[in-house]
């Protein structure tokens, strides 16, 4: 039987639903109602109404084992290829989100006896879902104290002969932190001697606020440096604010890896709701896309501000590396110089004060690592941010010590 290990940030978020006043332990962009799409950031020569001509199409299954080939053709849109212009829609599979298109390439492409390297910290299931599917998992593991960068000779280093993929997550969770363009390059290079694959989780792009695209090392998707082996996952819910649609990516340049998916899909879903797919299509239309991401880049710009003033006037107890790109950064919190108990300090937040935010050791660190951290998601209402802002500083004033329990006492 597979084993499963307990996806801990979900189980801490749904188990902890009771009291909330304050919420900022989600990691998408405020969520947008389909009435409100279709009003506010409609393509100026769409129909105002995103489902409707959806109601008459016949309920079948779809004539494409890669889903809709409206929506497949804007999402190869957003990834140009050096020579043809843009990746081609069959190219692209269409997924429940981006849980199952990650679920699907793992569940194609990996199996017992095979050797994974997963970017560390990152979103639970691309290290423990490798390891239910048997394969061996090495964690490559960034350094906060070098703004999570990645080390590429490290990487070398973890390569074994029967290493298959290489799992990146950028922008990334829970840190915010991008992997520059030269790095990225590296890591291709070096997939490339062994023929490795990489799966690269690009939930958060483009949500870019803290880099420009005229940086040199402004990252491009892992899609654009013509490697035949790379896999770009992604999906409407965190950057287009649209997580209750259920609908996600997968994108490969390589057919044989694209044929892989689709039979995994094939086992897994067969397809994906017409319903669903119309709705995405509508929102990555091209006006309605660009609206909504200025939206949500002003929005969590605005909201950044906050957040990176609270850390200011909170030194003395808390830091973090800022986040470069998505709505979520991965804040320090210690006393007299040591981590305080991440799990601790969330829980009395809660009790108190009823905030919810997420704690790193328990969420992304096995309870070994990152302890002292807590993810914050600042990509909600600006209104709600700073009232909840304002309960954490409260909560500091009035009794730090006995909010954060040290991991020693
Ligand atoms: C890095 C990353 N990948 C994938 C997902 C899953 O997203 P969804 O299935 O909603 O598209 C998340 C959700 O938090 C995430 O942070």
């Amino acid at each position: 039987m597979v084993k499963l290990e307990l996806f801990e940030v979900d189980h801490w978020i749904l188990t902890h639903t009771t009291n909330i006043k304050h919420n900022l332990a989600h990691s998408y962009c405020l969520p947008i109602s389909i009435n409100t799409l279709g009003l506010q950031f409609q393509d100026a020569h769409a129909s105002s109404d995103p489902v409707s001509s959806v109601l008459s199409t016949p309920m079948d299954y779809g004539s494409s084992m890669r889903g809709s080939e409206e929506l497949r053709a804007k999402i190869a849109h957003m990834y140009p290829d050096n020579s043809s212009g843009h990746l081609s829609p069959e190219n692209v599979l269409t997924t429940p989100g981006a849980s199952l298109a990650n679920f699907l390439v793992i569940f194609a492409l990996l199996g017992p006896g095979d050797h994974a390297i997963v970017q560390y910290p990152t979103y639970q299931q691309l290290y423990s879902l490798p390891r239910s599917v048997g394969a061996e998992v090495s964690l490559w593991k960034a350094k906060e104290n070098n703004g999570w960068k990645l080390d590429t000779h490290e990487l070398k280093s973890l390569i074994r002969p029967n290493t298959k993929m290489i799992v990146l997550n950028t922008p990334q969770n829970p840190t915010g932190a991008v992997i520059p363009k030269t790095t990225l390059e590296e890591i291709i290079k070096i997939a490339r001697e062994h023929s490795i694959s990489i799966l690269s989780d690009e939930i958060y792009r483009p949500l870019f606020h803290s880099i420009s695209p005229t940086d040199p090392d402004f990252p491009p998707s892992i899609l654009s440096f013509g490697y035949e082996n790379a896999i770009a996952t992604s999906s409407l819910s965190k950057v287009y604010s649209l997580a209750g649609l259920r609908v996600g990516w997968i994108a490969s340049n390589s057919s044989s890896i694209i044929d892989l998916c689709i039979n995994a899909r094939s086992y897994a879903l067969i397809s994906v709701s017409h319903i669903d797919e119309y709705v995405a299509s509508f929102a990555l239309g091209p006006a309605c896309v660009d609206n909504l991401l200025e939206r949500n880049t002003t929005l969590v710009k605005r909201n950044l501000a906050l957040v990176e003033s609270f850390i200011e006037e909170h030194s003395s107890i808390c830091e973090w590396v800022k986040p470069a790109g998505a709505p979520i950064g991965f804040v320090k919190f210690t006393r007299s110089g040591e981590p305080v108990d991440d799990f601790e300090l969330c829980r009395s937040l809660l009790d108190r004060k009823g905030l919810l935010l997420v704690p790193g050791s328990k969420c992304f660190g096995d309870g070994k690592h990152f302890r002292g951290h807590v993810r914050i998601g600042f990509g909600g209402d600006t209104a709600e941010l700073r009232a909840g802002l304002k309960a954490l500083g409260e909560a500091i004033k009035d009794n730090y010590s006995a909010l954060s329990p040290l991991l020693s006492e």
